[in-house]
């Protein structure tokens, strides 16, 4: 008699066609994003975009785990303004559109970088002209979001490793004064968006990468440019997970309202690495939220070293489960 009722139960819910996995991964699954907030946090989050979220074994797990998406690659400048004055919304829309019907906080990113810019941009050879372009870049990317986007990667990865500043065509151009001009340009364009200037290889308090950037914000917030926060990717090898508590103080120290970890994985994603990089955000009082760099091990861009929490059948791995109990 039991196996018939169970029959007829599993007969329905096969009927639903669900994609294999995902009923269970709702029922089961435990938000890291609640737990985190429940210790005074902002988000626990993760990035994505149209692609990721179009898949339903992926969504069900953001819309059940996290509670703030980046956009991984929808708003770099080469997607979103390929050609002067013509501007992708798409990818962008949608991302928006998911996260606003899902009650997800989105982080934007990124809107100075040297990387994955588009390439008419690299002739701007005039200060003025070039002064011009990043204001109107960042006055229609912003402002079409305006209100609705929590967090703005302003600046992204302007350092050398040995602390000087990298070479790109805004640095040439104008000198470290692009840096002043983009954040003015964010201020006016959505002032209710927090501004961050992120980097990679901020995970040692002491480096000279580390050290660059806090000294160079504390100057430039002294002289009135409007920097909330500093963002430090965490794009960490194994063993790497214990450094990150005197490397997120270290960036709380410099004169910010808030710093955050914005892109974290972890080569081989030690249970113990995961737990220590977590909970040197939960530690350190300027610290709002840790975001993740993908959801999948399968989707990640460094999906070699399998360094997420979740596996390639979209099952949470130890670091996930553990990372729930260090926080429960
Ligand atoms: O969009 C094109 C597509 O049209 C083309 O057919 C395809 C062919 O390869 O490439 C697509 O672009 C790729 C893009 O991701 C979107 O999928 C690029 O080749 C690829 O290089 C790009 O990689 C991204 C990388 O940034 C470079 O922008 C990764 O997905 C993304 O995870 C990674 O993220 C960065 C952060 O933004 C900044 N910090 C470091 C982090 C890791 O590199």
């Amino acid at each position: 008699m039991h196996s018939v009722t169970l029959f007829a139960l599993a007969a329905p819910l096969a009927a639903l066609a669900l994609p294999s996995g995902s009923l269970l991964t709702r029922q089961e699954l435990q938000s890291i994003n609640e737990l985190f907030v429940a210790k005074g946090k902002e988000y626990f989050g993760t990035c994505s975009d149209q692609n990721l979220l179009s898949n339903q074994q992926n969504a069900a797990i953001i819309q059940t785990a996290f509670g703030a998406v980046t956009p991984e690659n929808s708003m770099k400048w080469d997607q979103i303004q390929p050609t002067q004055g013509q501007f992708n919304w798409d990818g962008p829309d949608f991302l928006m559109d998911w996260a606003e019907t899902n009650g997800k906080i989105v982080r934007g990113h990124t809107l100075v970088w040297h990387s994955q810019l588009a390439g008419w941009v690299n002739s701007v050879t005039d200060p003025a002209a070039l002064t011009e372009v990043i204001q109107t870049h960042i006055a229609e990317v912003m402002g079409r979001y305006k209100g609705r986007i929590y967090h703005w990667d302003v600046v992204n990865e302007m350092w050398n490793e040995d602390g000087t500043m990298r070479d790109s065509v805004f640095s040439q151009v104008l000198g470290e004064d692009f840096v002043r001009i983009a954040f003015e340009a964010a201020r006016a364009a959505d002032p209710d968006a927090k501004l961050y200037i992120n980097d990679y290889n901020l995970d040692t308090a002491d480096s000279p990468k580390t050290q660059a950037m806090i000294n160079n914000v504390n100057k430039w917030v002294e002289a009135g440019v409007p920097i909330d926060g500093i963002g430090t990717q965490a794009h960490l090898t194994g063993g790497m997970g214990s450094g990150v508590a005197g490397a997120v103080a270290a960036l709380a120290g410099a004169n910010v309202a808030e710093v955050a970890i914005t892109e974290l994985d972890i080569a081989g994603a030690a249970a113990e690495d995961y737990v220590a990089a977590v909970d040197a955000c939960v530690q350190e009082p300027k610290c709002v939220g840790v975001s993740v760099w993908g959801v999948r091990d399968t989707d990640s861009w460094r999906a070699d070293t399998s360094p997420l929490l979740f596996d390639d059948s979209y099952q949470p791995k130890d670091a996930y489960t553990q990372l729930i109990a260090s926080l429960s």
